[in-house]
């Protein structure tokens, strides 16, 4: 289930602890940062690591930035 991801920022993203939303009980709520690189609000999860679920793990997969669609490229040959 390889993706190709293009990426465009230059630099990290800097996460200041005193920014973070607070839960009922004053305590920073978790973030979660985007392990499949196809969020839109990349580095952070929106979610859109759903349409990964269905991925052949022996094909290698692009993604429309725009729809977050998959289009199958072929067989993953990195992973012979
Ligand atoms: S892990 Fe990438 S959108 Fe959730």
């Amino acid at each position: 289930m390889p993706r190709l991801v293009r990426f465009s920022q230059t630099g990290p993203l800097k996460i200041d602890p005193s920014t973070l939303p607070l839960d009922e009980q004053g305590k920073p709520k978790p973030i979660f940062i985007c392990a499949c690189g196809i969020s839109e609000k990349f580095p952070f999860c929106d979610g859109s690591h759903k349409a990964c679920r269905q991925e052949d793990p022996a094909t290698l997969y692009r993604y429309d930035p725009a729809t977050r669609q998959p289009s199958e490229i072929g067989p993953d040959e990195s992973s012979a």
